[in-house]
């Protein structure tokens, strides 16, 4: 055991990548462009980019490595043995498809297994997901545990599903139509919670006795089983992957996002031992993605891929990406700014509903607190919310369960140094909660709106006069200085 408690990164940089520093003015101008719409900046615009973790972390040596040896030929790749060899060393199932991501693995799985009629009960599904699933006239049900429901209870495990409501739901609406039940591991679209060992045994058994297949989302699923390691009982001496190789014994099949816990920039696939189901897969994927051995992915993809997910698992590395995505969380916490909690594995949720009650849902709390963000410190995050949620597939719109802005952390991108950057600036803009402005949406594309939709921000009335009650100003205005001895953003906010 290490006598020492300074968290350090795990790894030495190698080469580097410059970033670069915009005045606020030049922010300002950018938003306007992108129709204040985060999707739509430039990369180069940004400062320190937690859009997203998916496809953004840095690769190591030995990928690089794997990069150079990539078997390019058109069948029968050895990298494509390789990578299928990784993938089972985790996930032993008989058929192993690659697709060039996951959402790619979703149209085909969620294409063959959906249609008018039929249910996909989750305990979260996620954007792309549920768009799959809709997409072909299916329902996508989100089944929630209720702790996972409160953002401040501090619950070790509040991506689980309810099952109790699981099993409701399958009786009310028969088995027969019901494809398979999605457990989403680690929980994205609920706070990046993980989900326990317990509760996915629990969704196996009913999953079992109604001859429904259970899929796992993987995409994090290395998160989720130093997490199931570090909270659940019985659990503290296993490795991480002898709990994830577990919890791919509970299921039937996955979809898989090689951009997360593949530790790759692209990637992705899908796995499952239903003969039947895998040749319809392979059909489909020859069709929209190539052949079976490569999928969308040229030879040097999958070799990242089979490197990173060896990576993945290492207990070093999990701490670390744990420990500082926890740094970030619990520092905003501390200074008062609502944060989903415990800290998820990948990314910080602001609770911008609670920070901003001032602005409704249906103007946009978490658009408003991301354009915020990066209009003050070239911090751009993602508004995981109504403006993602709230449209309904009969043209309705309501407000999302929550409003909140996901910070996201690339893997092995940034330092502690960033973060503390991150901290600064989002307690400055906390201390400011009560002046934000809420947003309209002036175009919107007909799916997955929050990629294309244009914003404009509404002009100021009395109700952001109101100083949010959530949120004490003076130990937000206090903590910059206090978080950091530069408190150079506090100061000139143009950064
Ligand atoms: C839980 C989950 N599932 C699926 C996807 C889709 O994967 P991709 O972006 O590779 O299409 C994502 C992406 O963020 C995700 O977080």
């Amino acid at each position: 055991m290490n006598r020492w408690t300074t968290l350090i990164e795990p790894f030495r940089i190698h080469s580097i990548e410059p970033i670069r520093t915009t005045t606020r003015q030049q922010r300002e101008h950018s938003l306007e462009e992108a129709g204040f719409n985060l999707f739509g900046l430039r990369a180069r615009d940004v400062l320190i980019d937690l859009l997203t973790d998916s496809g953004t972390g840095a690769m190591s040596t030995e990928q690089w490595a794997g990069v150079q040896r990539g078997d390019e030929s058109y069948a029968g790749s050895e990298s494509f043995y390789r990578f299928r060899d990784a993938v089972r060393e985790l996930f032993p199932f008989e058929h192993v498809i690659p697709t060039h991501q996951g959402r790619a693995a979703e149209k085909i799985v969620f294409g063959i297994l959906g249609g008018t009629g039929k249910v996909f009960p989750s305990n979260t599904h996620f954007d792309t997901t549920r768009a799959h699933v809709e997409l072909t006239g299916a329902e996508a049900v989100d089944l929630l545990a209720p702790e996972g429901r409160d953002p401040g209870e501090l619950h070790p495990f509040k991506g689980n599903i309810d099952l109790d409501a699981l099993e409701a739901l399958i009786a009310r609406r028969g088995a027969d139509r019901v494809p398979c039940v999605v457990m989403t591991v680690t929980n994205n679209s609920s706070g990046g919670q993980p989900v326990s060992m317990e509760n996915l045994r629990g969704a196996r058994a009913v999953c079992e006795r109604q001859g429904i297949p259970l899929f796992l989302d993987a995409a994090r699923f290395a998160e989720n089983a130093w997490f199931i390691k570090q909270r659940e009982p019985g659990y503290g001496d296993r490795s991480v992957s002898d709990i994830v190789r577990e919890m791919a014994a509970l299921a039937d099949g996955m979809t898989m996002s090689a951009k997360k816990d593949g530790l790759a920039n692209m990637g992705g696939w899908i796995a499952c031992d239903d003969d039947a189901l895998a040749e319809r897969c392979r059909a489909l994927l020859t069709l929209t993605e190539g052949l079976p051995t490569y999928g969308g992915l040229s030879g040097r993809d999958l070799e990242a891929v089979a490197q990173g997910l060896a990576e993945a698992v290492d207990e070093d590395y999990l701490r670390h990406r744990v420990q500082s995505t926890a740094h970030l969380g619990d520092a905003l916490h501390t200074a008062g700014i609502p944060v989903f909690r415990p800290t998820g594995g990948h990314a910080v949720y602001i609770d911008a509903r609670a920070l901003l009650p001032h602005i409704p849902p249906l103007e946009y709390p978490g658009q408003a607190l991301a354009v915020a963000l990066y209009l003050e410190g070239g911090i751009r995050g993602v508004e995981i919310g109504t403006v993602m949620f709230g449209r309904r597939p009969d043209g309705s719109e309501v407000p999302a369960a929550m409003d909140l802005v996901r910070l996201a952390i690339p893997r092995r991108t940034y330092t502690r140094s960033h973060l503390d950057y991150v901290i600064e600036v989002a307690c400055w803009v906390g201390g400011r909660a009560a002046e934000l402005r809420g947003m309209r949406i002036v175009s919107e594309p007909p799916v997955l709106r929050h990629f294309g939709a244009r914003f404009e921000p509404l002009p100021t009335d009395a109700r952001s006069l109101t100083l949010p009650a959530a949120c004490d100003a003076r130990r937000l205005r206090r903590s910059p200085s206090e978080t950091s001895a530069q408190s150079s953003v506090a100061a000139n906010p143009s950064r």
